[in-house]
């Protein structure tokens, strides 16, 4: 199937991931609506297809049903990653689900009341926990270790129960970490690279919160974004799990001294403070599967990829003052 000329609902499409996507989706030729509450989005993150008339936005809220059928109308193709992210899961267990796992309900039935052609849930390696084999597979066991995890996959069950039960052409995707311009450096929103670039080019030290050998796997945003169009227009991802993945593990304390390298501060410091409660140790993908099915390859190299985040944040409107104090560090709370 061809996404040309679809309709396509991009939930939490004025987030990090979610504002890539509807880019790509633009270019391709669709008709894109965005439905976000702007809880962690931006508008800014949209604001350059304002005024084009393929691009709507609707700021409403996924677990609310009312918002969920106006954002439903004449859709062809759902792209469903509204989200409440990990550390927020820590603070807010209740809310977190709500979003991630009622909200994904939500959203699956004002689809089927629909009757889109595709539904494209945004999973994450998350729902796994720890690596116990690598590189992990889709049938490596799902382990979650955080409430976030396991509302994640709660929306995945919910997702694929709607294609057994109602033959919903539905599909997920389990994204590992996923980097790049827009990420979330503030809040409890930040994660490590966009955190860590901000406070090296403030020369500020760099916050590792265990030991650091904690590893990640990690995707430029866009390879992401174009992994889930990929995914939507083939037929074979049909009632099927897929991670996205580069089959490339790094850990938290290389790539903190990489990133003090790259952003040219030697007097950047690494500073070990306390673990994250529920913290993943290990992630490693193998996203073979996938890219055999969809011929996906990231085309990013991580080298590249990290230059061009650094000078998103170099560049970046706020300055980096002002990035700094929306910074804040340990960004959880128990
Ligand atoms: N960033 C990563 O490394 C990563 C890795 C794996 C999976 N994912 C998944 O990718 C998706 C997008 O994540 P992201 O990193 O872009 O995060 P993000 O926070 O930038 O995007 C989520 C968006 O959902 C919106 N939202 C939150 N609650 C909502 C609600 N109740 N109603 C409507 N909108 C709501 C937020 O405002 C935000 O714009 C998520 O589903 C996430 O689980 C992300």
């Amino acid at each position: 199937m061809s996404l040309q000329e679809k309709h396509c609902l991009v939930t939490g499409g004025a987030g990090f991931i979610g504002s890539h996507l509807v880019d790509k989706l633009i270019e391709k030729g669709c008709r894109v609506r965005v439905l976000d509450n702007l809880s962690n989005g931006k508008r800014s993150n949209i604001e350059h297809h304002e005024g084009n008339q393929s691009f709507e936005f609707i700021e409403g809220d996924v677990a609310d049903q009312k918002d969920a059928n106006s954002a439903l109308a004449d859709i062809d193709v759902v792209f469903h990653l509204a989200c409440l992210g990990v550390r927020h899961s820590l603070s807010f267990p209740l809310e977190n689900q709500r979003t991630n796992g009622t909200g994904t309900l939500i959203i699956c039935e004002a689809a089927r009341q629909t009757g889109v052609e595709r539904f494209i849930y945004c999973s994450t390696s998350e729902v796994y926990g720890t690596a116990e084999t690598v590189p992990m597979n889709e049938n490596h066991p799902t382990k979650p270790s955080t409430v976030y995890g396991a509302s994640k996959l709660a929306g995945e069950k919910y997702a694929l129960a709607y294609h057994e039960a109602y033959g919903m052409n539905t599909m997920v995707i389990r994204p590992f970490n996923t980097y790049g311009p827009r990420s979330h450096y503030e809040g409890d929103s930040g994660e490590m690279i966009p955190k860590s670039v901000v406070r090296a080019l403030a020369g500020k030290e760099i916050l590792i919160f265990g030991d650091g050998s904690q590893t990640r796997d990690f995707t430029y945003v866009e390879d992401t974004a174009q992994g889930f169009i990929a995914a939507a227009e083939s037929e074979k991802m049909i009632g099927q799990v897929f991670n996205i993945g580069s089959r490339f593990e790094i850990s938290i304390k290389d790539l903190a001294q990489k990133l003090v390298e790259k952003v040219g501060n030697a007097d950047v410091k690494m500073t070990f403070t306390d673990d994250r409660p529920g913290d993943v140790l290990r992630l490693y993908s193998d996203p073979s599967a996938f890219m055999k099915l969809c011929e996906w390859l990231p085309k990013t190299d991580f080298e590249q990829g990290l230059d061009k985040t650094i000078n998103y944040f170099r560049n970046h409107p706020f300055g980096i003052d002002k990035l700094n104090q929306l910074e804040i560090g340990r960004n959880w709370k128990i």
